[in-house]
C-alpha cells in the first residue's frame, strides 16, 4: 500500500486542479451509517418508500421516522481524520474543491471552506408551504417537526425525484472538466448526476484515485490508483507523504 500511497501523492503533487468526490463513506468512521453496505440504511429503509419526494409528500411522518434516525447519528457526529486530512489538503495547497453526496456537514465542521454540496444539508429545515427556515437543532424535540403555519418541515437535502441544486451542478462539471487529479472518497459511485463527475474527469485526462473499503464499478473501469482501506486511515497516509514533498507554492 505505501508505494500506492506514494503513486497518488505525487500525483496530487503534479496536479493544477485537484477534485474531491465524497460520499457516505467517508463519514462511517463518525458513526453514520453509509447506505448501501451490508449494515447500511437502505438494508433497513426501503429508499423507494422512505427517500422519494412522492414518499415524503405522501407520508411525511412515516419519512421523519427514518429521518429521525439519521438525524440523531448526525447531531453526535464529529469530523474524523479522513475530513480532518482532506481539510489539511485543501489549507496546504493540494486540494481546490470537495463535492460532497452528504448532507452530514462534516466537511465544514471539520475545517473545509470550499465544499459543495449536491444532495444539500440536514443541519437546516424548510417549510413547503410558506418557506419559512428552521435550523434543524432548533426542531430535534418534535418527532414530526412542524412550521409555525402548521406544515410538516422538510430537510433541506435532496430527495430522489428532487432535482441537484443548478449551481452544484454547473460548478461540479466545470471544475471536473479541468480537473488533473480527482479522489473518489467512499462513495458506490451507484447515483447519478455525482457519479458522471469522476467519468467526465478521465475523460479528460484526470488521474483517478479511489479510496474505498471495496471495488466499486469504477475501480476496474476508469480508476488509476486504487487505495483500499478505510478512509479514516488512507487520507492521513497521503497527507503524511505530501508532507514529505516539495510545498505547494505560495503554501
Ligand atoms: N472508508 C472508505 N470507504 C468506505 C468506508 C470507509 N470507512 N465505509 C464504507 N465505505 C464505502 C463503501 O464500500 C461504499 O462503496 O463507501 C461507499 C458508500 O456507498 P453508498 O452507501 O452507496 O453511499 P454513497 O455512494 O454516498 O451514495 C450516494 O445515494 O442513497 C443516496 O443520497 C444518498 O448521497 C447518497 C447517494
Amino acid at each position: 500500500m505505501s508505494g500506492l500511497i506514494a503513486r497518488a501523492a505525487a500525483a496530487l503533487h503534479g496536479s493544477r486542479l485537484t477534485l474531491a468526490l465524497t460520499g457516505a463513506g467517508i463519514s462511517v468512521e463518525s458513526g453514520i451509517p453509509d447506505f448501501r453496505s451490508a449494515a447500511g440504511l437502505w438494508a433497513r429503509y426501503d429508499p423507494a418508500e422512505y427517500a422519494t419526494i412522492e414518499a415524503f409528500l405522501q407520508d411525511p411522518r412515516k419519512v421523519w421516522a427514518m429521518l429521525r434516525e439519521m438525524d440523531q447519528l448526525i447531531a453526535q457526529a464529529r469530523p474524523n481524520p479522513a475530513h480532518l486530512g482532506l481539510a489539511e489538503l485543501e489549507r496546504l495547497g493540494w486540494l481546490d474543491q470537495i463535492i460532497t453526496q452528504n448532507v452530514d456537514n462534516l466537511h465544514q465542521a471539520a475545517g473545509a471552506a470550499r465544499v459543495i454540496e449536491y444532495h444539500g444539508n440536514a443541519g437546516t429545515l424548510s417549510c413547503p408551504g410558506c418557506g419559512r427556515s428552521y435550523r434543524a437543532a432548533a426542531k430535534r424535540k418534535e418527532a414530526v417537526p412542524r412550521c409555525r403555519c402548521g406544515m410538516v418541515l422538510k430537510p433541506d437535502v435532496v430527495f430522489f425525484g428532487e432535482d441537484i441544486p443548478a449551481a452544484a451542478l454547473e460548478r461540479s462539471f466545470q471544475l471536473a472538466s479541468a480537473a488533473e487529479a480527482l479522489l473518489l472518497v467512499g462513495t458506490s459511485a451507484e447515483v447519478a448526476p455525482a457519479n458522471t463527475i469522476p467519468v467526465l474527469a478521465k475523460e479528460r485526462g484526470a488521474i483517478i484515485i479511489e479510496i474505498n473499503l471495496e471495488r466499486t464499478p469504477l475501480t476496474d473501469s476508469l480508476t488509476d490508483i486504487f487505495l483500499e482501506g478505510p478512509a479514516a486511515a488512507t487520507i492521513p497516509a497521503l497527507v503524511a507523504e505530501l508532507k514529505k514533498m516539495k510545498p505547494k507554492a505560495g503554501n
